[in-house]
């Protein structure tokens, strides 16, 4: 039976999206690189839109047709063309304890669950990493790093996209935002109710690798909100602070926790970031039930280059480290 959902995976989607169940997974991430071939074009085309000034009507184009009527319709077929694949890698998951049932029933309803703390050891691995980045954001991290690879390809979170997707799920990125003290510099959008989306189906594990506190720049969720994106607020894209509190008193969930908390989020969510006092580090980790042609492009070459430089210098600084 396995077999026959591999062989349709492969007709349907060209090659099969899930790792090796054994083997070397650094080694398999970077044959499936993100800088060749449509993805070099697409980042080409994302910034020409950009400068000729109609990326946010094409953004706003997208949406409609995302948030559309047909959507349950193209989410059937979806599952219909990407069953759920019976294996996955069976190393130990980093999430002891999960809660499959409690973490899918407060997903469906908040579009939100806290895990907690994920395995210590692979925490102090990646914040001796990260504790070496500049502020700045680096995407793909799976890419450069085989402690983000082997939490992206976690069973447990594996089973739960599988669940909660209905279908076989795919990463599409892995971002370590690393940001410096906010409070005092002017608000962005991602300091602003909103909300993001991908494929038809999404969702976000994020993980904070400094401690966040209320101090800290904190990561806040609308409970429920997934559900209730309406034709203008995909016109505004922002939500008020006025709004927020006349639709959806209440239901504001602030999300705190020491490094190593990870949480899941439904990407429909309205969210936004908490302009704190000092540096925070957080892993985002995008998931959707297929990688649509919009996916690819997202960041430049020299972009991909610049990330690894830095990591390649974290990593020797992390080493110099251990050796003395
Ligand atoms: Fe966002």
């Amino acid at each position: 039976m396995e077999r026959q959902f591999l062989y349709r995976h492969m007709l349907v989607n060209a090659l099969p999206v899930y790792p090796p169940e054994s083997g070397d997974l650094q080694a398999w991430m970077m044959r499936k690189r993100t800088t060749i071939g449509w993805s070099r074009f697409l980042a080409f085309l994302r910034q020409l839109c950009r400068s000729l000034s109609i990326a946010n009507s094409l953004h706003v184009l997208r949406q409609l047709v995302h948030f559309g009527p047909w959507r349950w319709m193209a989410i059937g077929v979806i599952r219909w063309r990407r069953p759920c694949l019976k294996t996955y890698r069976q190393e130990k998951s980093a999430l002891a304890h999960f809660e499959l049932s409690k973490t899918l029933k407060e997903l469906r309803t908040d579009s939100f669950s806290f895990f907690g703390s994920i395995d210590s050891d692979l925490t102090r691995k990646l914040v001796r990493l990260v504790s070496h980045l500049p502020p700045e954001e680096y995407l793909y991290a799976h890419e450069v790093s085989e402690d983000v690879a082997a939490l992206a390809y976690d069973p447990a979170i594996w089973n739960l996209l599988r669940h909660y997707f209905g279908c076989e799920p795919v990463l599409l990125e892995s971002s370590l935002f690393v940001s410096k003290a906010e409070h005092s510099m002017p608000v962005l959008d991602q300091h602003k109710f909103h909300f993001d989306y991908a494929g038809w189906q999404s969702l976000n594990v994020f993980v904070y690798l400094t401690d966040v506190d209320a101090g800290d720049s904190y990561h806040q969720v609308i409970k429920g909100s997934h559900r209730s994106i309406g034709f203008w607020d995909i016109l505004r894209g922002t939500l008020s602070e006025d709004r927020v509190s006349r639709r959806f008193e209440g239901r504001i969930q602030s999300v705190f926790g020491p490094e190593g908390s990870l949480f899941f989020e439904n990407t429909e969510a309205f969210h936004r970031r908490v302009r704190g006092k000092s540096r925070r580090v957080m892993l985002n980790l995008l998931y959707a039930s297929h990688r649509g042609l919009f996916s690819h492009g997202r960041a430049s070459a020299a972009q991909i280059a610049h990330r690894d430089t830095v990591f390649q210098r974290a990593r020797a600084c992390v080493a110099q480290e251990l050796s003395g």
